[in-house]
């Protein structure tokens, strides 16, 4: 396994409309090695392809809170939200894209899921809780979406800037 560098925010590799996953071969299997073991070591909850330059519909995950559970990462294939519940939930939320800017986002309290997973299998799973707003979150970057995008634009352009101050930093440095 190995880390890849996960992009920031502004960057038009973060705007753009994933496409499907075809075939599940080891190049795949790869990636999401890589793109769970870049999550961990963040550390972060979620991580979409596109974040590490992949443009393409895959998404790993791990909710689990607990220190004393055991890890539950998931990884998602071409995932399609198939029922949203009427309740909503706010969470705050970041993003490893968007490093130390948070805001709160209303989005639906329960979610089902379908995707393909590393084996090819199709999966299906109804989520609440954080793992909801994640794999929304998730699935959003899959279409060019970010979290800021849910809320104020002021707001927005604020985070923004100052985004653009951070990657000018960094790169300087
Ligand atoms: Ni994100």
């Amino acid at each position: 396994m190995s880390k890849r560098s996960i992009i920031l925010h502004p960057d038009p590799r973060l705007k753009k409309v994933c496409s499907e996953v075809g075939e599940v071969d080891d190049t795949l299997r790869k990636l999401a090695e890589d793109m769970l073991e870049t999550m961990y070591d963040a550390p972060g909850i979620g991580l979409a392809a596109p974040q590490v330059g992949v443009t393409k519909r895959m998404l790993v995950m791990d909710c689990e809170k607990d220190e004393e559970a055991e890890p539950r990462p998931l990884v998602l294939i071409n995932p399609a939200i198939t029922r949203v519940s009427d309740e909503m939930n706010v969470y705050e939320e970041g993003c490893l894209s968007i490093p130390e800017h948070f805001a709160d986002v209303e989005r639906p309290a329960e979610v089902e899921v379908s995707w393909t997973d590393l084996d090819g299998v199709a999966q299906a799973e109804a989520f609440d809780g954080l793992w909801a707003t994640c794999v929304q979150h998730e699935i959003d970057h899959l279409d060019g979406v970010l979290f800021i995008d849910h809320i104020k634009p002021l707001r927005r352009q604020m985070i923004t800037r100052k985004m653009v101050k951070l990657k000018r930093e960094k790169a300087r440095a």
